[in-house]
């Protein structure tokens, strides 16, 4: 499978996401071979929407000619996009936001009925791309805190769309705590070998994964004496 990972954290290969997303990737690679192209968006000249829909009504360019439109194409050619990113403000960093903004010219102007909602017409043939999101955090909490985010890219992404969400995201950078993570990444990878041979990841794999590794008030006490 053609995987394209954006890493979304502005920490880059130090992000404590990128442990579970390297995780994930390793289960994956398990299953079946993978071919993994990275971009960190950070590093990327890529402007912010200016909102003035000429790429949803003329064909699918946007006027703006930076690194966006190679990032498009190299979507476009995978098999698998997947958005990894630290929660920031109960949604993802805004350099990927920009770049979610910037995948407008997928779309045209034309609305449809969908479901109970409305979206855009795709131009773009999308119909083979797969979406995944890894997100981590600093609190302890999955609940109250992951919401917007997961609500957001399921939207923007409907229908083929996986989400993997873990609270307690910097102890995987904090090597004291391998007696914790590395049962924790195990689990990730076997998500990754799951999803790479079925395409989701199973209900009570997921509640694991998302839970918290060690108790929420022993957690905080470590954070607030740090
Ligand atoms: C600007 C900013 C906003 C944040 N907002 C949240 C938040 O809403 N909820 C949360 O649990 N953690 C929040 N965090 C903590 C990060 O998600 C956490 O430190 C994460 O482990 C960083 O991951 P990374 O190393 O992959 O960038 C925030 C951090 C920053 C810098």
């Amino acid at each position: 499978m053609k995987i394209l990972l954006l890493n979304g954290s502005p920490k880059k290969e130090k992000s404590d996401t990128m442990h579970l997303t390297r995780a994930f990737l390793t289960g994956m690679q398990k299953a079946a071979p993978q071919e993994i192209s990275a971009i960190h968006v950070i590093d990327r000249n890529i402007g912010y929407c200016r909102g003035c829909f000429s790429c949803m009504r003329g064909g699918g360019k946007c006027v703006q000619e930076d690194d966006m439109r190679e990032i498009l194409e190299n979507m476009l050619a995978s098999d698998l996009i997947l958005f990894s990113f630290p929660l920031y403000c109960y949604g993802m960093p805004a350099p990927l936001k920009a770049l979610v903004d910037r995948m407008l010219p997928l779309s045209s102007m034309a609305m449809q009925r969908s479901g109970d909602r409305y979206t855009h017409v795709r131009q773009a043939d999308t119909s083979r791309l797969r979406f995944l999101m890894i997100c981590g955090c600093g609190f302890p909490n999955s609940r109250q805190n992951f919401e917007p985010a997961v609500a957001q890219f399921k939207l923007c992404f409907p229908g083929r769309n996986t989400v993997l969400t873990v609270p307690e995201s910097p102890m995987f950078s904090a090597p004291e705590a391998t007696p914790v993570t590395a049962p924790r990444l195990k689990l990730i990878e076997s998500a990754g070998e799951e999803y790479a041979r079925t395409g989701a990841i199973g209900e009570a794999l997921f509640e694991e994964i998302s839970s918290p590794m060690i108790p929420e008030e022993t957690y905080a006490a470590i954070v607030n004496r740090a």
